[in-house]
């Protein structure tokens, strides 16, 4: 229901909050609106608590943690081929749909628009969305299939995002057939005294929720319907800026099939104790992710009769998922985690601040904090060499050099 300015006024006052109306007397009436409108949708006691939640740090003690269990694709001999029929014929009957995560604003990299859209510097000069394209069709060719394809963005950057593929005539798929762009939601930045901010434009600043936004924005735009209509029961998740990414998986989905789980995640080996990579494990029974933020040196460090590392199986952001599971946490909200980062605001006199190091708070959901809503779930170790290339950062370790050498290197060119 629409509320009247002096009620919007009453509200913001009660949350502290009612500098973000002042600015609003020398906005345009279509921003005015905006703002309103904007200001209407926001959860004020979450991001209050959200807040207050930032100072306080995560504590593991009370929780029991577990090795978890996985299966080494090299490893699988025999076995293997029993799964890869399995998968096979799922994939073949059109159950499987990729759907790849790029909403994210891509900080590191420091390029201008959709992460997707970056040249990682081939000859071909391929963005990563075209390379990902171009993986997509050539395995749906081997399966006699069009492999669906939804691509989440953000508020920020959907417009961007969807000129872009118009302008390559969506790379041989057809809008609204086979390839779905859909919005994540947004959450408001706060500074350091918990105050949300208002951007340059006017309106408050907010930022995409993190990649854990992925089952609530495809649920609710509809997205696991049209899968639904079009046949999928499988749901490859996967970020934009791995180039490696492998979405289509017999194995992943002969493993998830075969061991009656609604969710199968790839693993590869943790290259040392101190590589900062979250890796499964079980926490209290549940399939969970610990970050590198969290682990104890001692467990980092801890080894198997083998010497290999016992907390070893790294999550790399390629998880498959039955659709009954992610309708399910569509509906179940996940916990927010807090990053402090650099962000252009206007303060509460009206001038423009320009950070020159991390200021303000994001609230972000982790796809993986997902994972403990799972009974159970089937973990593949595959080969870092095959299936890992991230770009995230401008130079250095997972830059665009080291995802440039692997990509040429596996394909070939
Ligand atoms: P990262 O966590 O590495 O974030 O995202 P990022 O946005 O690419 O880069 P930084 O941290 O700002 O430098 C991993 C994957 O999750 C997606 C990203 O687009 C990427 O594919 N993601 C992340 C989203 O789709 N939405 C988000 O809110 C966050």
């Amino acid at each position: 229901m629409e509320q009247s300015l002096e009620e919007i006024k009453w509200k913001l006052n009660k949350y502290k909050q009612g500098h973000l109306l002042n600015g609003y007397e020398n906005l345009p009436e279509n921003k005015q609106k905006a703002l309103l409108d904007q200001i209407q949708n926001i959860d004020f006691e979450l991001i209050d608590s959200l807040y207050k939640r930032t100072k306080k740090e995560l504590d593991l003690s009370n929780d029991k943690i577990e090795p978890i269990e996985y299966v080494d694709k090299l490893k699988l001999n025999g076995y293997y081929k029993g799964l890869e029929n399995t998968g096979r014929k799922a994939i073949e009957a059109g159950k499987l749909a990729a759907v790849t995560m790029a909403g994210g604003q891509g900080t590191r990299l420091g390029h201008s628009g959709p992460k997707g859209t970056f040249d990682i510097g081939l000859d071909s000069h391929k963005s990563l969305f075209e390379l990902l394209s171009d993986y997509l069709k050539e395995e749906g060719k081997k399966y006699g299939v069009v492999i669906p394809w939804f691509i989440m963005t953000s508020e920020e950057n959907n417009d961007a995002t969807v000129e872009y593929f118009a302008k390559h005539r969506f790379f041989g798929y057809e809008k609204d057939k086979n390839i779905f762009f859909f919005k994540q939601g947004e959450l408001p930045m706060v500074d350091t005294e918990g105050r949300i901010l208002i951007g340059e434009d006017g309106l408050v600043k907010e930022a995409a929720n993190g990649h854990g936004g992925i089952f609530e924005a495809l649920v609710k735009n509809k997205m696991t319907d049209k899968m639904r209509e079009l046949g999928v029961e499988w749901i490859f998740i996967g970020g934009v800026d791995n180039c490696l990414v492998k979405m289509v998986d017999p194995i992943l989905m002969g493993i998830a099939i075969e061991k009656h789980v609604t969710a199968a995640g790839k693993s590869i080996v943790k290259a040392n104790p101190e590589e900062k990579v979250g890796v499964f494990c079980k926490k209290n029974g549940k399939p969970y992710v610990i970050e590198y933020s969290e682990i104890s040196q001692e467990m980092a460090e801890k080894r198997d009769a083998n010497g290999e590392l016992v907390y070893g199986e790294s999550h790399i952001l390629c998880n498959l998922f039955n659709i009954s599971a992610v309708e399910r946490m569509g509906h179940t909200p996940l916990p927010y985690h807090s990053a402090f980062k650099k962000a252009t605001y206007i303060d509460v006199d009206g001038h423009k601040v320009v950070p020159t190091g991390p200021n303000a708070f994001k609230f972000e959901a982790f796809l993986f904090d997902a994972f403990g809503e799972l009974d159970d779930m089937a973990i593949l170790r595959v080969k870092r060499e095959e299936e890992f290339a991230p770009v995230k950062n401008a130079t250095g370790v997972d830059s665009p050099e080291t995802a440039r050498e692997l990509y040429k290197k596996f394909y070939n060119v």
